[in-house]
């Protein structure tokens, strides 16, 4: 699993914003919407696209347009809700599915509690919105059911993520998938922060970003 932490002053900047605990619900929700555009622009670097002729005013030229169909964008409730907008700005015409999961505060399971996904993902490229990987439990668990599913290229695009968590993916993945699946994986995220405290939070992270975009 490739991982690419996007290094862009702006980024960075809208990451120390969000990190202060200062920073008011409203403001929230604006920096993680213009963050997650930013981060969508270099996470759709391999989105796939066909050759297509348009006429302009004076002749025919070459471009693309994005292969059909369109990639799947699956925010993983509740706090990848607030990371939609930003993601669907740049790709409008993305088909969009729901995964509601919630991890128990004690144990740092997840559970599916909502699955809005179409059931056959063949050949699909996907995209997954989810602000925090701090275990790895919750990306690892959506990453098997869309690969299991068909699809063959998945992006996770997170705020923030412990270095803890990106190295669990990776081995529960080989668990549960095994070395041959073919799938590309990749998470493209703002920061790999320092580490995950007792509670599973991410630390200096920014708290809970589902508590501070929903309060
Ligand atoms: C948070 C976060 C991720 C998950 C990350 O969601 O938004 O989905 O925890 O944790 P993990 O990497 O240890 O699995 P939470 O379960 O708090 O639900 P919420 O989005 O409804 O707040």
């Amino acid at each position: 699993m490739e991982t690419l932490v996007v290094d862009h002053p702006l980024v960075a900047h809208k990451l120390t914003t969000l990190r202060d605990r200062r920073t008011d619900s409203p403001t929230f929700r604006r920096l993680t919407d213009e963050l997650v555009t930013l981060l969508t622009y270099e996470a759709t670097r391999d989105v796939r696209v066909s050759e297509v002729t348009v006429d302009t005013p004076l002749q025919p030229a070459t471009g693309v347009q994005l292969t059909r169909p369109t990639p799947l964008v699956v925010p993983i409730l509740r706090a990848g809700l607030g990371m939609l907008d930003g993601m669907t700005r740049l790709l409008p015409t993305a088909e969009v599915g729901f995964l509601g999961m919630a991890r128990d505060e004690r144990t740092l399971q997840p559970a599916t509690y909502a699955d809005r996904l179409p059931q056959d993902l063949s050949g699909r490229q996907c995209y997954v919105l989810d602000p925090m990987l701090a275990t790895g439990g919750t990306l690892a668990a959506a990453l098997k059911l869309l690969v299991d599913r068909g699809a063959d290229h998945v992006t996770a695009i997170c705020l923030l993520a412990a270095p803890e968590g990106l190295r669990a993916v990776e081995q529960r993945l080989t668990e549960t998938l095994g070395e041959g699946h073919g799938a590309t994986l990749r998470v493209v995220t703002a920061a790999v922060d320092e580490k995950l405290n007792e509670q599973g939070f991410i630390v200096p992270g920014l708290g809970d970003a589902g508590d501070r975009l929903y309060g």
